[in-house]
Formats: C-alpha cells, sequence, structure tokens
C-alpha cells in the first residue's frame, strides 16, 4: 500500500516536472517567435499567410515561384510531389529569403499514402481505433519520406446522408465514434511527437457542418440549430484538438446563413476560446474567395476582411490576402496586431514540426513504400471494416472446393478498389479480387459481364449466366466507380449503377447461390435486388490490398468485422436517416404503420392514430447504424448496472454477458447507447456511448463492462450550456442501434 502510494506520488511528481518543462518550451518557442515577427517586413507576414500550390505533374519549377519563395511570400506549399523540388523550395527559403523561415509542405493523405488502406468510411466500420491509427502511422510514415510534413486529413464532417459524396470520406453518422476515430488519427498520423521526421500535423477538416449540406448537394447550404451544431458536429473536433490537432481546415459551405471562412464567432470564439484551439486555421481550396458567391463578401478585399478577422491564418491557393492585406491596414479595416496573431499561430506549428532545427526531407528516410508490412496492415484493416449485411443459409464461407463463377465489373478493377482521394497509390500495385482467385489458384471461372460500374450494355450477360449454370456458387462484385463517390459527386438514387442490378438477377434466375460484394463509397440502396442475393458483403473501398482481404473473408479463412457506421437506407428517399433522431410527438411503430396498399381507394382523410413513417419505405432503414455479422453468433444476457441510482458525482458501472452460440471463433462490437428520457430540450432515442470488440472462442462466455460517468449525460441545451440533467435514463447493450438488452437508472 505505502509503496503504491509513493509510486502514485512520484508518477504525480513527474507529470508535474513535464508539465512545467512543457510550459517553459512553449514560452521559450514564444519568445523567439516575437523575435522573429519583430524582424519581418508586412510583406514577409503576408507571405506566411500563403499556401500556394504547384500542379502534380508540373514539369520545370516555375522562376517567378523561386523568387517568391526567395521573397518570403509563401508560408506553405501543397501538392508539391517531387522531392527534388521539396528540397529545392526548402533551400531557397532557409538559405536565400532573409529570415529563413521554412516551409511546410502539405498533401491529401487521406487513407494511405501509396499503400491504399480502405476509404475512411469503411475504416470507421471497423469501429476500431487501432485500425484507424495504424492506417494514419503507415500514411505517414510513407508520406513524410516526400517531405510532406502537414496532411489535410482527418476530415470529421458527421454524415446523416448518403447521397452526399464526401460520406465516403467521413467517419459515418455518429458522434462519439467520429470522436474515438479522430483521436486515433491524430495519434497514428503525429506520433506523441510532432517534431518527429515521419511525423505529420494532422488538419481537422472541414469546420464545420460540411456534412449536413441539404439534400447531400456537395457545396450546399448548412442549416444547424445551436445545440446540435455543439452536441454532434463539433464534438469529434474537439476530440481532435484534445488529441493535439495543430490545425483546422474550414468548410466550404455557410452554416446558419454565415460561410465558415468568415464566421468569427465559429473560428475566434467556438474554436479558439472555448475548444482552446492553439494552433493555425487553414481554408479550403479558395474558400476565402467564394464568399463572394455566397452573397456573404461584396468582392475579394471586403472576403479577405472578413476571413482575417474572423481568425483564419493561411488563405488555400487565394490570393486575396496577398493582394489586399496592406490597403485593409491602411483603411484601419484589419489591424496588425490581428496579423501578427496569425503569423504567430502559423510559426507555432512550424516549431512544434522542429522544421527551424530540421527543415529538410530526411533523405535517409525511404518510407517503406509499399513494404510487405505495409501491405499486411492495409489487408488486415480491409477485413477489419467490411459488413456481412445477409448471409442466409450460411453460404460464406465457402469450402475450399467450391466451384465458383466470379462475375462483375469490380472484380478487377485495380484503380476503383482503391476510392476516392488517392492521388499517390498506384493501381499497378493494387491487388484484385481476380488476381488473389487466381494466386490461390482457386476453383473458379471469371465473367466480368460489365466494363464498369455504369456499363448499360447487356451483351455479356449471356457468358455470365453460362458461368453461374456450371458453377456452385456466384460470386459477383458490383458497386460504384471510385469516381462516383468523393467530393462533388454526389448521387440522388443510389442504387447500383448502370445495368448491374439486371446482371444480378440474371445470375440469379440459375438458381446458384449469389453472393453479392459491393465495393463502394457510400451504402448503396440495394432493395429491388436483396431478395435475389443470399449474401451480401459492404466491403466499401478497400483499398490496396481488397483481393486477399476478400479472398480470406470469402473463404472463411478470416470473417469479417465491420459494422455499419452510418444508417443503411432501404431508398434514398429515406434520406436523411440516422438512428440518434428524435422519437417525436407520434413515434413510429409496427402497431401504427399505414401501408400505402392497405388505404381503401377514396378513403377520407384521416390522421388520427398515425405516427411518422412513409406509406411506401415505412419507417425502419434496411440496415440499422452498428449492424454487421460474422460467421458465428452471439448471445447477450445478464445486464447489470452497479446501482439504480446515482448521484451525479458517481460512475455507472455496467456489466453484460456475451456468449459465442455459434460454431466459430469470432468478434463481437458490444455497443452501449443510453436514452436520456426528459430534458430541456428533447434527446435523441438512443445515443452511442461506449463500445468494446470482443474476441470469443466457440462457446465462451465473457463479461464485458462499461463505466458511464456523470460527464456521459450532459449536453448542451436551448441555453447554450452544458447541462446534466435528473431524471430516468434507458441504457441499451446490443449489437447495433435497434437491439439490445434494456435497462433504467436514475440520476439523482
Ligand atoms: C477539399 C479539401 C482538400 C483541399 C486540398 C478541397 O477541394 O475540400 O478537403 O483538403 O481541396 O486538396
Amino acid at each position: 500500500m505505502k509503496t503504491a502510494k509513493l509510486y502514485s506520488f512520484f508518477i504525480l511528481a513527474l507529470i508535474g516536472c513535464i508539465n512545467t518543462l512543457n510550459a517553459q518550451l512553449d514560452e521559450k518557442t514564444e519568445t523567439k517567435i516575437t523575435e522573429i515577427i519583430s524582424k519581418m517586413t508586412l510583406d514577409q507576414k503576408i507571405g506566411q499567410l500563403a499556401l500556394r500550390g504547384t500542379s502534380s505533374r508540373t514539369k520545370v519549377l516555375p522562376e517567378q515561384l523561386k523568387q517568391d519563395v526567395r521573397d518570403g511570400k509563401v508560408g506553405a506549399f501543397l501538392n508539391v510531389m517531387k522531392t527534388d523540388y521539396v528540397d529545392e523550395l526548402q533551400t531557397i527559403a532557409v538559405k536565400e529569403s532573409a529570415l529563413g523561415i521554412p516551409l511546410v509542405f502539405s498533401r491529401d493523405v487521406i487513407h494511405g499514402f501509396k499503400t491504399i488502406f480502405p476509404i475512411p468510411l469503411g475504416l470507421a466500420a471497423s469501429w476500431d481505433a487501432e485500425t484507424a491509427k495504424t492506417s494514419a502511422r503507415v500514411s505517414a510514415i510513407e508520406g513524410s519520406s516526400f517531405g510532406v510534413r502537414w496532411t489535410f486529413a482527418p476530415m470529421l464532417d458527421i454524415a446523416r446522408d448518403s447521397r452526399w459524396g464526401r460520406i465516403a470520406e467521413s467517419p459515418g453518422e455518429d458522434p462519439y465514434l467520429a470522436s474515438v476515430l479522430a483521436k486515433a488519427y491524430v495519434e497514428g498520423f503525429q506520433t506523441d511527437n510532432l517534431a518527429d521526421q515521419t511525423a505529420m500535423a494532422s488538419c481537422a477538416k472541414h469546420f464545420i457542418g460540411y456534412g449536413a449540406a441539404i439534400g447531400g448537394r456537395d457545396y450546399n447550404t448548412a442549416i444547424i440549430h445551436e445545440p446540435l451544431l455543439r452536441n454532434v458536429y463539433l464534438k469529434p473536433f474537439e476530440a481532435a484538438i484534445e488529441a493535439g490537432a495543430p490545425t483546422v481546415m474550414t468548410s466550404f459551405n455557410e452554416v446558419n446563413g454565415v460561410p465558415a471562412s468568415g464566421n468569427k464567432w465559429l473560428l475566434s470564439d467556438v474554436l479558439r476560446k472555448e475548444m482552446n484551439f492553439n494552433g493555425f486555421v487553414v481554408s479550403d481550396w479558395d474558400s476565402v474567395i467564394e464568399m463572394i458567391a455566397h452573397g456573404y463578401a461584396a468582392d475579394e478585399k471586403h472576403a479577405a476582411e472578413l476571413a482575417l478577422n474572423a481568425g483564419l491564418d493561411m488563405e488555400m491557393t487565394s490570393k486575396s490576402y496577398d493582394n489586399h492585406v496592406k490597403a485593409l491596414l491602411k483603411e484601419g479595416k484589419v489591424k496588425e496586431e490581428q496579423i501578427d496573431f496569425l503569423v504567430r499561430n502559423i510559426l507555432r506549428i512550424k516549431f512544434q514540426l522542429n522544421l527551424f532545427e530540421k527543415p529538410y526531407r530526411l533523405k535517409s528516410h525511404t518510407g517503406n513504400l509499399y513494404a510487405p508490412e505495409h501491405l499486411a496492415k492495409a489487408k488486415a484493416a480491409a477485413i477489419k471494416s467490411s459488413v456481412l449485411l445477409k448471409n442466409e443459409n450460411n453460404t460464406l464461407p465457402l469450402a475450399a472446393t467450391t466451384k465458383v463463377a466470379v462475375i462483375g465489373p469490380l472484380a478487377d478493377a485495380p484503380r476503383e478498389q482503391l476510392g476516392t482521394w488517392t492521388f499517390d497509390g498506384e493501381k499497378e500495385h493494387s491487388v484484385t479480387p481476380l488476381q488473389a482467385f487466381t494466386d490461390a489458384k482457386a476453383s473458379f471461372t471469371f465473367v466480368k459481364a460489365l466494363t464498369h460500374s455504369r456499363d448499360q450494355s447487356e451483351k455479356k450477360f449471356e457468358a455470365a449466366v453460362k458461368a453461374a449454370e456450371q458453377s456452385d456458387v456466384v460470386v459477383v462484385f458490383a458497386g460504384e466507380e471510385a469516381i462516383l463517390s468523393g467530393e462533388a459527386h454526389s448521387r440522388a438514387n443510389i442504387d447500383l449503377p448502370g445495368a448491374q442490378e439486371a446482371l444480378i438477377k440474371a445470375v440469379a434466375k440459375t438458381g446458384k447461390p449469389v453472393v453479392l460484394v459491393i465495393m463502394a463509397g457510400r451504402p448503396i440502396t440495394i432493395t429491388n435486388i436483396i431478395d435475389d442475393v443470399d449474401t451480401v458483403l459492404m466491403a466499401w473501398h478497400p483499398g490496396t490490398m481488397a483481393g486477399p482481404a476478400l479472398y480470406d473473408i470469402i473463404y472463411g479463412k478470416s470473417e469479417p468485422q465491420g459494422r455499419l457506421p452510418v444508417t443503411w437506407p432501404k431508398t434514398s428517399g429515406q434520406l436523411p436517416l440516422f438512428y440518434n433522431h428524435k422519437n417525436t410527438g407520434r413515434p413510429s411503430s409496427v402497431e401504427s404503420f399505414v401501408q400505402m396498399d392497405d388505404i381503401p381507394v377514396g378513403a377520407w382523410q384521416s390522421s388520427l392514430g398515425n405516427t411518422t413513417h412513409y406509406l411506401d419505405a415505412g419507417f425502419t432503414p434496411h440496415f440499422p447504424f452498428g449492424y454487421g455479422l460474422g460467421y458465428t453468433t452471439f448471445a447477450l444476457s445478464n445486464l447489470k448496472l452497479s446501482k439504480t441510482e446515482l448521484t451525479k458525482a458517481e460512475t455507472l458501472e455496467v456489466t453484460v454477458s456475451i456468449k459465442n452460440t455459434g460454431d466459430r471463433a469470432g468478434e463481437e462490437v458490444v455497443q452501449l447507447y443510453i436514452q436520456d428520457k426528459v430534458g430541456s430540450l428533447t434527446r435523441p432515442v438512443r445515443e452511442l456511448k461506449r463500445f468494446k470488440r470482443v474476441k470469443l472462442n466457440k462457446g465462451e462466455t465473457k463479461t464485458v463492462s462499461f463505466s458511464i460517468a456523470a460527464k456521459d449525460l450532459e449536453f448542451v441545451n436551448n441555453t447554450m450550456k452544458s447541462v446534466l440533467e435528473s431524471g430516468e435514463f434507458n441504457i441499451y447493450v446490443g449489437q447495433h442501434s435497434a437491439s439490445g438488452l434494456m435497462a433504467t437508472f436514475t440520476l439523482k
């Protein structure tokens, strides 16, 4: 006991010392920054605020660009992908510019640099912080070898509408899951030491509400009630900043009438004061001057004034700061202290990246591009991310002797399986499912049938049907090409494009079991074909190692381990759709549901007894948030709470037993949701608060425990205060957001 006390005293003392040391270091850095700023001309200050780009295809580095660096007119670069150029530009900045301030090189390294991991929505489906962290670590190791020390990731936009193309890049619909992932990404990109030359500064983007675009149309208006902004949209950003994200990117959209890039309340009050953000804010591509099109800025000069005064430190690509700061200062519309403040924020991060000491790309750091261990991690992530949605008669896994017809446009599409935002991943390194089947010498025949996902031609269906007839099982690789999701690629109809549904129906007619493997950037509505297929496996765009990962799943060497990070709709007419909705005054139920065809022709208008639903699509999604099958089954029992009455100072311990009731080992994600039954602001029907992955052998039972602190029950109400309200709460512990055992407790 005494030793334990002594030990904790020692640890506390050590933490105290480290904190003091850090504070001293911070103070030292701030003094150095003050010195640098005191020597800077106005032009050099304006230069630090500029993020310039070169095209990846630039053949010769333009002389003017070099001169700009020499003159101190550039603070950072994006997309300089020739290492010679990185070295040359940095040498000019350090050796030939007046103050020798180093540049920082940036890039969208989103879900891999060369070795591509599943798209972020897929990584979110892993429900696994370690997987997210690993993907970021490998990305940073590879990317930093090209001199990239700042990545425009993680994207933390909560997305509740699968029509939105950038849902592919998002952490899904839930603020808690997104926050867990946010922390993991930041830790992975940065390690615990930004100065490490394999670390990349992360950039939490897009601030804010980009995912709430009306109708899922990219760049569109977001209208977000402030408590919702705080309870949902800001949450993952808070987590990223707490984990040490040193930069934040503003979003293209307006929120409640004010574009993010000119929103002083958002950038100064919320981000800096409330969220204690101490890094720098970068605009999105031209988003400062887009405030003119928004109808918020009268012209470029006005846009610069708004952004500068809002606290936007660095302008990406457009040149409104460059063109207008001087005049704005002269006219007194912007103060020089504000410019100094913005410059200081940028220099602080350059110091944290240790660029003043070690500005150059480490030549000995090769990045281990496509190293076997990187590929193995990408493969493991693809397995963790794949979600089994249906598996009638245990069609999967297949026995090694099964004769398989491999069909479809995505079975051998090396570029498409990489997904959106993969500037640097090369399709030549992709291992496709066809390649994996071939390498493993599986018993199969292959008919592509459609040249790409949008192909409308049914000419090759006959060969596909013939292959199906001559096989035991058909595996169809269908979905979307990479370009059909991602930025600017929203869709109103999210069925399988082209003639893919017709292809599935044609092969299903043979009576052979059909396994549908979907590779796509979003949930795909499969209502038209769900009855034609026995199995549905959602693989998202799985990345470089799609083939080997899917092969292992199909033949049962691994089980699919993903769970849905977004609600899967039956039809896009249901969107936006999310599990943590409000109950309404007329909550939907099986009993009150009225199906369109049950209404008598000529019926009088009536609404009594009716509830919130669609007459045609009903009120449930196709698959709920958190859902996913494996190759075994689990049963939960014995939900216990440590107390049924809790004071605000106490912690609630929740335990549940889980048994593997199937006939092989497997993993389950046990999910804990709460419902605050009555609030001063109505509360969602459920909110995810904890989850745990558990591995169980056949027949094994384990106890899973969770702690819920009072803080987890807080929410921001209409007074914009975080409140903890007494009352009754339901706790659900289950395998997805629409299932679970229930218990109740009262917060005193
Ligand atoms: C995107 C950002 C990205 C930037 C730089 C923009 O179009 O919205 O997410 O980081 O381009 O490539």
